[in-house]
């Protein structure tokens, strides 16, 4: 089946009351038109086109390839919207579905059993309905004796007995290339100032078009956002079903209802989720993971049987099969953690190689480093990367020992099964299989304390004669 998608996005979005445009703003790790976007992807377009507006540029981030935007020069309603896109799509044969871009729940599922439907029945013009618990704002479906639908007839405009009906409009539309020009005979609404798409049903009606209407999907699923409630709303949903969707594949959670997880982020079974988890981007954790509270993974590859511990932050790293990461440890972007590599209690590691085997267990700051395998990093160790204009490199070679409280000035380079002295600070590169030692030797000054102590006790007896 051929299609062309146009997704309408143009709209004010008034009744955010936000600065940001409606279709802009973000639930679980996207805005609401790049799931629209998503959804549409899924259907194997031969076009996609997105109705924009006064935010063109804003809205022009999620270009990706074969989008076509085409501009609402002023927003005059959701007919006028789809007007603006006809010359995008002039010469296309197929079936044109249109999407609004403030529904971001939707499914390509329903869509495609959508489009089944309206070809199915050789409809010129289908609309995708549902059953709404309170259908509020939406469109309501007004049916004939025989169940044909005759019009939509938005909120504001509805009689009081068709306030009553439960089918509503959920935005989404089929309709031939054929009957476009019927957008060109809709009227001005009075009462709201805009051109209703909603209108071309009863319009084509009355020419004796085809049209149906299919109540399928439910109702959480074409969710329309106008309000910034409604965007809470829609997110909790989209939440709920991303941690439903990783629960049936095999991934535990405890307390999944504090757990946060991006529509992109993929879990590998076995993985063990606790509370207050955070995953973002395109994150990938493996298989056989245990993630700990309070724990932000982002843009990040977790490897399979790694660990993550309490209140850690990985951000744009690797973290290989397992290794072991945190509590409070910072991953900051282009680390990368080897094979069953150790990095502990507040470690800071910021664009380093960690190899296979290493430890870094506590208080430390390793940045622009290359460190071996099985190199043990004590506690306290800084690579001193930055002389206040550049940044520098710190080797550290396979099987080095760096004993604790220990500065590496880079550029510097430790060689292979060489050792640091714990307190030593590193200016030198140190060849492999020496014992580099930089602090002041240590002397004894025997009977010190006594005569120190002799000074006082006669400073005090003089003290409190003067007082007297
Ligand atoms: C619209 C439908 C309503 C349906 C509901 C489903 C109309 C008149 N009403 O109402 O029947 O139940 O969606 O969620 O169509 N837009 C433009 N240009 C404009 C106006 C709107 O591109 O001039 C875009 C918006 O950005 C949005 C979409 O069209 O993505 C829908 O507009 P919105 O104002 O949200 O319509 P609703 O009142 O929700
Ligand atoms: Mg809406």
């Amino acid at each position: 089946m051929k299609i062309a998608g146009v997704i309408i996005a143009a709209g004010l979005g008034k009744r955010m009351n936000s600065p940001t445009p409606k279709v802009l703003h973000r639930l679980c790790g996207n805005t609401m038109i790049g799931h629209v976007l998503n959804c549409l992807f899924q259907l194997r377009p031969q076009k996609a086109v997105v109705v924009v507006g006064r935010h063109v540029e804003e809205i022009i981030v999620h270009r990706a390839s074969g989008i076509l935007f085409v501009e609402q020069k002023e927003a005059k309603g959701t007919a006028d919207a789809l007007l603006s896109a006809i010359p995008a799509i002039k010469k296309f044969k197929g079936t044109v579905i249109v999407l609004n871009g403030d529904t971001p729940l939707i499914t390509s599922k329903t869509l495609k059993k959508f489009l089944t439907l309206h070809n199915k029945k050789k409809d010129v013009i289908s609309i995708l309905s549902f059953i709404a618990r309170e259908p509020g704002s939406y469109g309501r479906v007004v049916r004939d004796g025989v169940g044909n639908i005759t019009s939509i007839v938005e909120d504001i405009d509805a009689t009081g007995k068709q306030k009553d009906i439960k089918e509503v409009n959920s935005g989404v539309y089929a309709i031939s290339p054929d009957a476009m020009h019927l957008l060109k005979e809709i009227k001005l609404n009075e009462l709201k100032g805009e051109y209703y798409l909603t209108d071309i049903i009863s319009i084509a009606r009355e020419k004796g078009i085809k049209v149906g209407a299919y109540c399928i999907g439910s109702e959480d699923e074409f969710m329309g956002v106008n309000t910034a409630k409604e965007l809470e709303r829609a997110r909790q949903l989209m939440k709920g079903s991303i941690t439903k969707r990783w629960m049936d594949r095999g991934v535990s959670f405890i307390d999944s209802g504090s757990v946060f997880i991006s529509s992109d982020v993929e879990i590998g079974k076995g993985t063990i989720i606790y509370p207050n988890v955070h995953l973002e981007g395109g994150t990938k954790v493996g298989r056989g993971c245990t993630i700990y509270p309070n724990v932000r993974i982002v843009d990040s590859i977790i490897g399979d049987g790694a660990i993550i511990k309490d209140s850690t932050l990985i951000e744009g790293s690797v973290v290989k099969n397992r290794a072991s990461v945190g509590p409070f440890a910072h991953m900051r972007p282009g680390s990368e953690i080897g094979t069953g590599a150790k990095i502990g209690n507040f470690v800071e590691v910021k664009k380093s190689i960690i190899g296979s085997g290493t430890k870094a267990s506590h208080l430390t700051y390793l940045g622009d480093a290359k460190i071996g395998k099985n190199v043990n990093i004590g506690a306290g160790t800084i690579t001193c990367n930055y002389d206040g204009y550049k940044k520098h490199i710190t080797i550290v070679e396979n099987d080095v020992f760096i004993g604790s409280d220990s500065q590496l000035i880079a550029p510097v380079k430790i060689g292979k099964g060489a050792y640091i002295g714990a307190g030593s600070t590193i200016t030198k590169h140190v060849p492999s299989m020496t014992l580099a030692l930089s602090r002041a030797e240590q002397r004894h000054i025997e009977g010190w304390a006594i005569k120190k102590l002799k000074v006082k006790s006669s400073k005090l007896k003089v003290k409190k004669k003067e007082k007297r």
